[in-house]
């Protein structure tokens, strides 16, 4: 769904009186994976403050029940509310594809999800139709991607593969070793024969291994990260809604684990290229 399409939306947001142009964006995900979104709304968003949680006491959530992914949103997403957040970004593969449909007219923020603007950006980018997914178990079999990109065009070939070694590699921190480059190798393989020319990174974790997979894939695979045209749509969104902010002085990020803070601390610094200064656990309720 474009923003155009969804931003009329905001003007009938309930949590709207509330916030301001200065209210954070919410950021959420099992882990690091989000930082790879959090890195383009620094890019694209540059004066946005930002409350990021990574839930890494759940981590992985590829391989949990659809029902355990709407329980984990049913808990993030009001903390993030609390906390005064304005719109909330999924930028997390798995809970857009599962929890998305079953929350975003459940509360009273605007939440912008992978799938639409991944799937978007993909058939934009195909010549031969044939287009690859990489994503989590969970993800993958929900078909989300398969059936946005089917809606955008019939005649598109999608190939999936669930890629669960990728996450546990990434959160180790194997973002180039050899064991990453083999799984990485054999993962492509089944996509590689069924000749795509274009690749969803589809879950937010993977676009910390666009080097490896780039290169086995060769320069002439386009590599899709939803979060681009995701974070385009949030501009767009908050535009709309009169809620940008596109001035200030630094703009506050802030971080919140529910696992420990040290390891978030330290991979989150290197991966996101930035200093991460502090780290605070919370509990969520539930
Ligand atoms: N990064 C998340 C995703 O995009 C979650 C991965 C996981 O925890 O398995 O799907």
């Amino acid at each position: 769904m474009s923003a155009d399409k969804i931003a009329p939306k905001i003007s009938g947001n309930k949590n709207r009186e509330k916030v301001t142009p200065a209210s954070p964006i919410g950021v959420f995900d099992s882990g690091v994976g989000g930082l790879t979104v959090l890195r383009q709304i620094m890019q694209k968003l540059p004066h946005e403050d930002v409350i990021y949680l990574a839930d890494t006491a759940r981590i992985p959530y590829g391989g949990r029940s659809p029902q355990e992914i709407i329980k984990i949103n049913n808990e993030i997403i009001p903390f993030l509310i609390e906390q005064g957040a304005k719109l909330i970004m999924m930028a997390c593969g798995t809970s857009s594809a599962i929890a998305y449909p079953e929350v975003k007219d459940k509360y009273p923020i605007e939440m912008i999800n992978l799938i639409d603007p991944g799937s978007r950006a993909a058939v934009e980018a195909t010549r031969s139709g044939k287009i690859g997914i990489m994503a989590t178990a969970g993800t993958i079999n929900s078909g989300a991607f398969q059936q946005a990109i089917k809606g955008l065009d019939e005649k598109a070939q999608a190939e999936a593969i669930a890629c669960p070694l990728f996450v546990p590699l990434i959160e180790g921190g194997f973002i180039e070793a050899d064991e990453t480059k083999r799984v990485a190798k054999e993962y492509l393989k089944p996509l590689l024969a069924a000749g795509i020319d274009t690749l969803i990174l589809g879950c937010t974790h993977y676009p910390h291994l666009r080097k490896v997979l780039q290169k086995l894939a060769g320069k002439e695979v386009v590599l899709v990260d939803p979060a681009e045209e995701a974070v385009a749509d949030t501009k767009k969104l908050l535009k709309f809604a009169g809620t940008l902010k596109s001035r200030g002085g630094q703009p506050r990020y802030e971080y919140f684990v529910t696992g420990p803070e040290l390891h978030f601390q330290d991979l989150g610094s290197r991966l996101l290229g930035k200093p991460i200064v502090s780290v605070k656990q919370v509990k969520l309720p539930g």
